[in-house]
């Protein structure tokens, strides 16, 4: 068995952000050195760079059942779910408009929606169930003439629920309104299909399937206005301006026929190895429950509320330990404000203080699981015996 130790930290913080995979940099290093031509050259070391850049279109839009002309690279989630969110708005003609989204999206689509409703545009933020789960007739009864799109998550980075896209797609096309999608937790861990889903736009970003950060890309469907955030150059056919980063966007490409290959497989066995961690678990703790859906989400999330525990003080002890693992988004870790996520599902403050998200990769490994859940009982008892979740109440009213 495995003893944790500093030397062998654990990492189970995967949907804040993931290891870069060997092939991944094997891929983008020689463009530092040798490919490092500006693709908009039209002498061999454009050209290089130029193929380089064609070949990681081809391969992104492989996993997203997409044309590679549709693909536009940016620089990872946020910049993606920006262009297309301001993109559509304020490429649309109509004088008044209205955006749908959901009270559980990533900070990247709230926070850019609440910048358009400070500019008049009018947003209806929707409500998910208990689980995390939209229901897709809550977006048909949303929808009125003025609205110029939808947005809504593939799956959520706190819980990992996932939403019925399929169902809300084709809503989106009987109504004619544009739809969005953040799939920036789902890429590379389920199938992703534009066609399947409706979509007009659908947001990644590499650093969350074993790119490096600061890379990601927008499909745009062929037809779609779309205005641009950025003005300069004629770069990602008008969509987005400014020389093109050839190493990460290789990067990207690498990753995203990496995580193609076996996805079913990988993805299953993750399910497996996640499964066992929370059946253990279950077992092992008293009090513990499962925040989000049992069934609806990706297999390698799991968020866990451990009643009477202080979730920063479970995050701390486990890191002390050797162990990552996070208390929800890792944009809002360092906030004392309660997840915005647990909340929507309905929790009470304390409870939403109580959880920690543990988030598996393809790295993560039995031996692993085993060394954390020799620890984790032991830290829940110790927390729980503390338990500061009441003074960190009250020192918030
Ligand atoms: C669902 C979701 N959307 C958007 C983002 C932002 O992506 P990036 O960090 O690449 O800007 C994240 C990152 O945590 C995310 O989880």
């Amino acid at each position: 068995m495995l003893t944790v130790t500093a030397m062998q930290r654990i990492y189970l913080d995967n949907n804040a952000t993931t290891r870069v995979a060997p092939e991944v940099l094997q891929a983008m290093l020689p463009c530092y050195q040798d490919a490092y031509g500006n693709a908009s050259s039209v002498h061999a070391f454009g050209q290089e760079a130029k193929g380089l850049l064609d070949n990681a279109r081809q391969q992104v839009a492989c996993l997203l059942g997409a044309e590679p002309n549709e693909i536009v690279f940016t620089s990872g989630g946020t910049e993606s779910d920006n262009l297309a969110i301001r993109g559509i708005v304020e490429a649309s003609p109509r004088p008044n408009k209205h955006v749908i989204t959901t009270q559980i999206e990533h900070h990247a689509v709230l926070h850019t929606c609440q910048a358009l409703q400070k500019a008049g545009v009018r947003v209806t933020c929707l409500p998910v169930d208990g689980e995390g789960r939209l229901d897709p007739a809550d977006v048909r009864h949303a929808i009125t003439p003025e609205t110029v799109l939808i947005s809504v998550m593939q799956s959520n980075n706190e819980i990992g629920t996932t939403q019925p896209l399929r169902e809300i797609g084709q809503i989106a096309l009987e109504h004619d309104v544009c739809f969005h999608s953040d799939a920036v937790q789902a890429a590379g861990k389920l199938p992703l299909c534009v066609d399947d889903l409706n979509l007009d736009l659908l947001c990644i970003a590499g650093h969350k399937f074993h790119a490096p950060k600061g890379v990601g890309a927008l499909y745009v469907r062929k037809g779609t206005r779309l205005r641009p955030l950025f003005f300069g150059g004629a770069h990602e056919r008008n969509r987005r301006a400014g020389t093109e980063n050839i190493p990460q966007v290789t990067a990207l490409g690498a990753a995203a026929e990496l995580a193609r290959q076996n996805l079913d497989n990988r993805a299953r066995s993750i399910g497996e190895l996640r499964d066992y961690f929370e059946r253990e678990v279950f077992q092992r703790i008293p009090e513990v429950a499962l925040n989000g859906s049992p069934t609806a989400r990706i297999s390698n999330t799991s968020n866990l509320r451990f009643e009477r525990a202080d979730s920063e003080s479970l995050v701390i002890n486990l890191d002390l330990a050797g162990i990552a693992c996070s208390t929800g988004s890792a944009c809002a870790s360092g906030s004392i404000e309660p997840s915005h996520v647990l909340l929507a599902l309905g929790l009470p403050v304390e409870q939403a203080f109580s959880s920690v998200r543990f988030s598996l990769s393809r790295y993560t490994t039995r031996e692993e699981i085993e060394a954390v859940l020799e620890v984790l009982p032991g830290i829940v008892s110790r927390c729980r015996e503390a338990s500061p979740t009441s003074a960190r109440l009250h020192a918030r009213v």
